[in-house]
């Protein structure tokens, strides 16, 4: 089997898609693995004096320990808190499928795992004319899906699950986040709903881990307290079926 290249996307937004991709990139990076990481388009950035923050891309890059300066690994970000395709209608600079194209195809001719983390879910509007979805068809990425544990997960599950089979895509599996440590009758049940109504496989409960707030997202890098935090998490999901 080849390098895994993965193109992790979630349900929706905020479902914990950044966090669970640090802790894959943590792993394959305590492997020796070297892997690299990938945000096509960033939203909702902080600007800073040195420009628009991209605070997904710099969690992801600590993570992986990938060197590889931010703007090669988030080629567009916007200030608004939007589809990337909706921020750049007001902010300029739309994302440009062929340039990411070319990016991820340059990446994948590198040996290591690829882990591309997309913006919101698959039919978010990527571009003119363009949605996520089509980053991971056009680059042949094995698509991750993060769903949240609880209550609602089991309908938007499903359609994330059909809509990527929809659109030709090979959907690796889906973790279920515990993002809220509640225990709850759907948080019992879930686990197993979604691998009979998906037909998926899920690859594990990723726990909630109490404390963990976006100041994460700066300091993820090997040896960090988030990273240590992380570390422990990591075990709960059976990444090997990845590859
Ligand atoms: N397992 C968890 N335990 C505790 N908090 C979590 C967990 N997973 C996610 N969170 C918190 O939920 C919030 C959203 O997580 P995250 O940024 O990873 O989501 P996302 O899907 O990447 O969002 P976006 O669509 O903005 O990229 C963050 O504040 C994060 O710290
Ligand atoms: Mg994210």
């Amino acid at each position: 089997m080849g390098d895994p290249a993965i193109f992790l996307t979630g349900t929706g937004t905020g479902v914990g898609k950044t966090v669970v991709a640090c802790a894959l990139a943590l792993r394959w990076a305590a492997q020796g693995r070297r892997p690299r990481v990938y945000k096509p388009a960033e939203s909702g950035c902080e600007l800073k004096s040195e420009g628009l923050y991209p605070a997904d891309a710099t969690a992801l890059k600590a993570a992986a320990g990938d060197g590889r300066p931010l703007s090669e690994i988030c080629q567009y970000r916007y200030a608004l808190p939007m589809a990337p395709a909706h921020a750049a209608e007001e902010e300029g600079n739309p994302p440009e499928i062929e340039k990411i194209v070319d990016a991820i195809s340059e990446l994948r001719s590198r040996p290591g795992p690829l882990l591309v983390e997309g913006a919101g879910g698959l039919l978010v509007p990527l571009g003119p004319g363009t949605r996520m979805s089509d980053v991971a068809r056009r680059c042949r990425l094995d698509v991750l899906i993060v769903a949240p544990l609880g209550l609602g997960t089991l309908n938007d599950t499903q359609m994330t699950v059909r809509v990527a089979r929809e659109e030709g895509l090979s959907v690796a599996g889906i973790i279920l986040n515990d993002l809220t440590g509640m225990e709850s009758p759907s948080t019992r049940r879930n686990p197993s709903a979604i691998e009979e109504l998906c037909d998926a496989p899920l690859l594990g409960v990723f726990p909630h881990i109490s404390g963990l707030d976006s100041g994460m997202k700066e300091s993820t890098e090997a040896g960090s307290i988030a990273a240590r935090r992380l570390g422990e998490a990591i075990n709960y999901v059976g990444w090997n079926s990845l590859g």
